[in-house]
């Protein structure tokens, strides 16, 4: 056991160590323009995946996230998870490439029971270390209060008249985004989710019913919306998906959103800030290695401009604001033809702003 430990230690400095090193990511970043991940990235990440997913878990014990309970207290309800996910998935459905690659230390990524179970206590974690001395349930409210702040924010300033009835979560995952935007957006008549894993999808909808709330999730490809027409949403959020595609379902995506938003409808993608991610101006180099090799569209996501993408593709008024130390949110508007006249232009706002709502206003401002 000891050697096994030393031996894992040792390959763990060496990869660590080559993979800080300069040479090699700038080969990887060539590299990884397909929907596939680089060989070099498959080849760290099988090798090192348990021990960064080891550290993500032991992280979130330490913060008092009681990771095993909650995923047996999860497994408790196995039977009915079963039933939601035949009822729910979509039999017909083709998975592509991009997402059926190792994710998050899982070698089927998120197409497992495990990563549906270990969903709530993985969402939990996710903020805990953005603030100092905060425990995790209030690291995530700010987090997410910050995101629905934001988009009603955006949404008085720049298109006070939108009644925001139908609200759509694209990547929802086990639902707690999606549970957030209907805590927040009380007035809407529905709001749903929608994503490609059927696991998470039936985790979701265990949730919905356990917690009594009247949301819908849909299995679905959210390059491909089918049975979502055109014009049906005034809000549509992607709550940190767009760090697992590669460039061409980013578009796509981008492209449906689009399509399904009213006219004047806003879409909101929050995500990481790719500069504060890559730069490493505020992970420790441990922490953005260990969340690297286990993400195999990462360095796609570091080159890309989403604000441009939004511009390009018919969104006007496009805004990128910090949502937290981590975290940005790019807004746009669906152009409205038929108002075309009152359109709001091209945004004059360039330069990323700083809206954070929560209390720790001013710690936050320090990291920023
Ligand atoms: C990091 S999770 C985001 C979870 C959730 N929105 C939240 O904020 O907690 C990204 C999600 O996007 C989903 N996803 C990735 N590609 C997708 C696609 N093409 N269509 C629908 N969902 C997708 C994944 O299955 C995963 O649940």
């Amino acid at each position: 056991m000891l050697t096994h430990i030393a031996i894992s230690f040792i390959f763990f400095n060496i990869c660590y160590g080559f993979f800080n090193n300069n040479i090699l990511k700038r080969n990887i970043f060539k590299m990884s323009s397909s929907d596939n991940p680089p060989e070099l990235w498959k080849l760290l990440s099988r090798n090192l995946k348990n021990t960064a997913r080891d550290w993500f878990i032991n992280r979130a014990e330490r913060v008092g996230i009681d990771w095993n309970g909650l995923v047996l207290e999860n497994k408790k309800d196995m039977q009915k998870l079963k039933e939601l996910y035949n009822s729910s998935s979509d039999p017909n459905m083709i998975y592509p490439s991009y997402y059926t690659q190792p994710f998050h230390g899982y070698d089927t990524g998120n197409l497992n029971w495990d990563a549906a179970l270990e969903g709530e206590a993985a969402t939990l974690s996710m903020a805990v270390n953005y603030w100092k001395e905060a425990n995790p349930v209030k690291t995530q409210d700010w987090l997410r209060y910050n995101v629905t702040n934001n988009i009603k924010n955006y949404i008085h300033e720049n298109t006070p008249h939108l009644e925001t009835n139908n609200i759509l979560d694209v990547g929802c995952s086990v639902g707690i985004s999606t549970e957030f935007l209907y805590k927040t957006f009380r007035e809407a008549e529905n709001v749903n989710g929608l994503d490609l894993s059927p696991f998470f999808v039936a985790m979701a909808k265990l949730r919905a019913e356990k917690f009594d709330f009247p949301i819908k999730y849909f299995h679905k490809n959210a390059e491909v919306m089918n049975n979502i027409h055109d014009n049906s949403y005034e809000v549509v959020v992607c709550n940190f998906i767009f760090h697992e595609l590669p460039e061409q379902a980013t578009i796509n995506i981008i492209k449906e959103v689009n399509r399904i938003l009213k006219p004047g409808g806003i879409i909101a993608i929050v995500d990481l800030n790719p500069k504060v991610v890559n730069d490493n101006l505020l992970l420790s180099k441990f922490r953005k290695w260990a969340f690297e090799v286990t993400e195999p569209h990462i360095y796609g996501y570091y080159k890309r401009d989403l604000k441009k993408l939004l511009e390009d593709n018919l969104f006007l008024n496009v805004q990128t604001t910090r949502n937290d130390p981590i975290n940005t949110i790019w807004m746009g508007i669906k152009l409205d033809t038929v108002l075309s006249i009152d359109q709001p232009k091209k945004s004059e706002k360039n330069e990323e702003t700083i809206n954070i709502y929560s209390p720790q206003r001013k710690m936050l401002m320090d990291y920023a």
